[in-house]
């Protein structure tokens, strides 16, 4: 492979933290910094699918992937953000993890199909993407398992509210159990404070709490609790295409440059991070 392209799955599996608003806003932001960037939706709900104004049903989904053996290649579309492509989802996914369950290699489907992506890309003398991200369900059930096992790091988001560190030690324990079972080179990024309200005393209390918890370990970069990121996905847009100089837009590209930075030593060297 000639180029290192970066795998990033955003996991948690509390509902409604900011996943899928993390996946498609830090991916049109590192698009929007010179990085190409495939979204893969791995998530039966598809909302980074619709958020990005791709209609559900596209030819291939992400299920003929992973349960058909369709090559990725063969699902990928182009979204309204230049050097952005996506792998669709729709509701077929609910049923993928039955469809997999007992089938050998269950775990490593989609790092396989990746695999193979990045090597044709190379193979065929196209640009491979510099980052794959992975829009992970709110479940650590097996389409989880399968984003660890073909990640390089993992982003995991966390609402500024009272439950926010509640099974987090679920979540990393899983990160854990995948790094020594399917993927001993898996990191942790870091994880990121989303929906903060700077009016609201407990959101400053909880990400003092969890940067005195976790250290290092959070991004820098706080994303504010932004009606403007609301209401972009129902324009299919992300906020920076959706409105460009709100808050929120210049929060993703903060931490698009955050990203960018913690991985550009590891793209350099060949290395993981
Ligand atoms: N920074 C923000 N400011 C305001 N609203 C936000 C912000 N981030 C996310 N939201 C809203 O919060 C809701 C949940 O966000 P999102 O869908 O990204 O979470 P999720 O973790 O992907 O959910 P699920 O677990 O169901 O997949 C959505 O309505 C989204 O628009
Ligand atoms: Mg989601």
């Amino acid at each position: 492979m000639t180029k290192n392209t970066r795998t990033i799955a955003i996991v948690n599996q509390k509902g409604g933290v900011g996943k899928t608003t993390t996946s498609i806003n830090l991916a049109a932001a590192l698009a929007a910094l010179g990085q190409s960037v495939l979204l893969v939706d791995l998530d039966p709900q598809g909302n980074a699918t619709t958020g990005l104004g791709v209609k559900r049903k596209t030819e291939n989904t992400l299920y003929d992937v992973i349960v058909e053996g369709t090559p990725l290649r063969e699902a990928q579309v182009d979204t309204n953000v230049p050097g952005l492509k996506l792998i669709a989802s729709d509701m077929d996914m609910s049923g993928a993890e039955i469809s997999i369950g007992a089938s050998e290699g269950r775990t490593t489907r989609l790092k396989l199909a990746l695999q193979t992506y990045l090597e044709n890309c190379t193979a065929r003398n196209e640009e491979a993407p510099d980052f794959v991200l992975i829009d992970c369900p709110p479940a650590l059930g097996l389409l989880t398992v399968n984003a660890l096992a073909a990640s390089d790091s993992v982003i995991v988001p966390l609402q500024c509210e009272f439950f926010a560190l509640e099974g987090l030690s679920q979540l990393l324990k899983t990160v854990e159990m995948a790094k020594g079972s399917l993927n001993p080179s898996l990191v942790i990024d870091g994880v990121m404070l989303t929906m903060y309200d700077k009016r609201n005393r407990l959101s400053e209390q909880v990400a003092a709490d969890v940067r005195e918890h976790l250290g290092r370990a959070v991004f820098k970069t706080i994303i504010p609790r932004n009606v403007r990121i609301a209401e972009a996905p129902s324009f299919g847009k992300p906020v920076l295409l959706y409105d460009p100089h709100c808050a929120g837009s210049k929060a993703y590209m903060d931490l698009g440059k955050e990203v960018l930075a913690r991985h550009k030593k590891a793209i350099k060297q060949g290395k993981k991070v």
